[in-house]
């Protein structure tokens, strides 16, 4: 049973999808879907394409649906060509943003250093920095997944104080679950964020490893979240081909029963 203080977060990834007016059909089916969501139901959010950000504020309107973005620069402002800073995604009204997503770690080149780097710009600017972590199929094969992912982990924290971090998010996606139809168990699941919140708790102590919210992420569907969800450690799911259908995401969150 989970700790019931942790609020059940389903986070959607668009990715490359929906970033412009053609999206705003499936922002109002969303909002449709989940206008009754109230204080202690499990929060949603949507991470979208930078260019659908202007859009947001008023698609999302009177609904209970946060936002966020995909990517934040390291960086404040200066001569970083393509890049967008904390303050932009602020100015936007974005209070989530992923750092450290698989896709950006192999496309574009994105190291353990940079995704630290990202997780304290989200910081310092007050947006809940959702990190991904998560191993490839041969390291699980090689059975290594839960030294591989801890060590993202660390890597990517070290240097904020312990009441920054209790703001954090930590999504599990193993990269072999990505896209691929391919869902981690529940029990497999749970093994790798009960380890992260174990060498949470060793870290920076109990108190602060019971607040941080840990999701799964990988191939979710409605079909498969209920089980996922009911894990000890695991406080919501980050979704994504799957979130591309309104009706599909809102069923995910109901499933992402409120803690009593
Ligand atoms: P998927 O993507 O749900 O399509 O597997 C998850 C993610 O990349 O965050």
């Amino acid at each position: 049973m989970a700790n019931p203080a942790r609020r059940p977060l389903i986070a959607g990834n668009w990715k490359m999808n929906l970033g412009g007016r053609q999206g705003l059909d499936h922002r109002r089916r969303l909002a449709d879907e989940i206008a009754a969501q109230a204080d202690n139901q499990p929060q949603l959010v949507v991470l979208a394409p930078f260019t659908a950000l202007p859009l947001l504020p008023e698609a999302l309107a009177g609904t209970p649906v946060e936002y966020g973005a995909q990517d934040i620069s390291a960086h404040d402002s200066g001569a970083f060509t393509g890049d967008i800073s904390g303050p932009m995604l602020t100015g936007f009204g974005c209070r989530y943003v992923l750092a450290g997503h698989s896709e950006r770690r192999e496309h574009h080149g994105e190291t353990d250093e940079v995704v630290h780097d990202k997780v304290a710009a989200a910081l310092r600017h007050r947006l809940t920095p959702i990190l991904c972590v998560g191993e490839p199929l041969t390291v699980r094969t090689a059975g290594q997944h839960l030294r591989h992912t801890l060590d993202q982990a660390e890597r990517a924290l070290t240097g904020p104080p312990v009441d920054d971090l209790t703001a954090l998010v930590i999504a599990y996606e193993p990269v072999w679950a990505i896209g691929t139809g391919h869902v981690a168990t529940p029990d497999d699941a749970q093994e790798v964020c009960g380890a992260i919140r174990g060498h949470l708790a060793d870290r920076y102590g109990p108190a602060a490893a019971e607040q941080i919210r840990l999701l799964y992420g990988g191939s979710v569907k409605a079909s498969s979240s209920a089980a996922i969800l009911r894990q000890p450690d695991i406080d919501g799911a980050l979704v994504g081909g799957a979130s591309l259908d309104p009706g599909e995401l809102a069923a995910i969150w109901r499933s992402a029963q409120p803690r009593t």
